[in-house]
């Protein structure tokens, strides 16, 4: 696969940071669509631009001419304990844009807690994260309805190792997972959107063995 044009949502978050590395290293160019700009330092291969990704009025006259969405947004870790819809309404607003400029593939990260796992651990993360358990679950819905050639990826807790360690598995968690790192879902992404695979599914993430 050649230079991509690649648009990334929540990209001043810890995840969304790691694929604007991984996709400049592999040589990409990058559009960080962000509210805070000033969170982000310029750079030759990426371009800022300021918008809101809860209004796709703001996202759409920025797309065009893109190759695929990568999102990777997310509440702020205090607010993933109350009720919110911001990850459903921004990914309302983000199929809404792409359906209006003609762009195609996305690649979007929810989490594993939405796996049916057994055991005390998932249990008791199923609970502590219900209300972003929900928001994602939404999510998810908005993303598979909405025509375009998607992926979702489920990641379950995420670390701050910078190696790419992980293991895929279609529709299930990779047995045995119970961490990757940041890094890794950004490969992951981006392998998705490059060699366009996994279309239509969601795959469960894990580390290495
Ligand atoms: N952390 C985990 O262990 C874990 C495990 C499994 C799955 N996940 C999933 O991964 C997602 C991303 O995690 P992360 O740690 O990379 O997130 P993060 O570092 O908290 O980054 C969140 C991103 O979303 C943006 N954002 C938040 N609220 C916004 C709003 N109201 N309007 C516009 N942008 C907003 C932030 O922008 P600003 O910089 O402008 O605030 C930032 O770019 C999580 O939300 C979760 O669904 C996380």
């Amino acid at each position: 696969m050649g230079v991509m044009r690649l648009f990334v949502i929540g990209a001043t978050g810890k995840t969304g940071r790691e694929i604007l590395d991984l996709a400049r290293a592999r040589g990409h160019e990058v559009t960080a669509f962000v509210r805070s700009p000033q969170k982000l330092r310029p750079a030759g291969s990426l371009r800022i631009v300021r918008g809101d990704p809860l209004r796709a009025e703001t996202m759409a006259p920025a797309l065009p001419g893109h190759d695929a969405v990568l999102s990777a947004i997310g509440p702020p870790p205090r607010e993933a304990f109350r009720a919110s819809t911001l990850v459903a309404d921004c990914a309302r607003a983000t199929v809404e844009a792409m359906a209006a400029s003609g762009v195609a593939r996305l690649a979007i990260v929810s989490a594993a807690v939405l796996f049916p796992e057994k055991g005390f651990y998932f249990a008791l993360f199923r609970w502590i994260l219900q209300h972003h358990a929900r928001d994602l679950r939404s999510m998810e819905a908005i993303v598979q309805a909405s025509g375009l050639a998607w992926t979702i990826a489920r990641p379950p807790r995420l670390t701050k190792e910078p190696e790419v360690n992980f293991r895929a598995a279609r529709g299930a968690l990779p047995p045995g997972s119970l961490s990757v790192s940041y890094r890794s879902v950004a490969a992951f992404l981006l392998d998705a959107v490059e060699q366009r695979s996994y279309v239509s599914e969601i795959v469960g993430l894990g580390q290495s063995a």
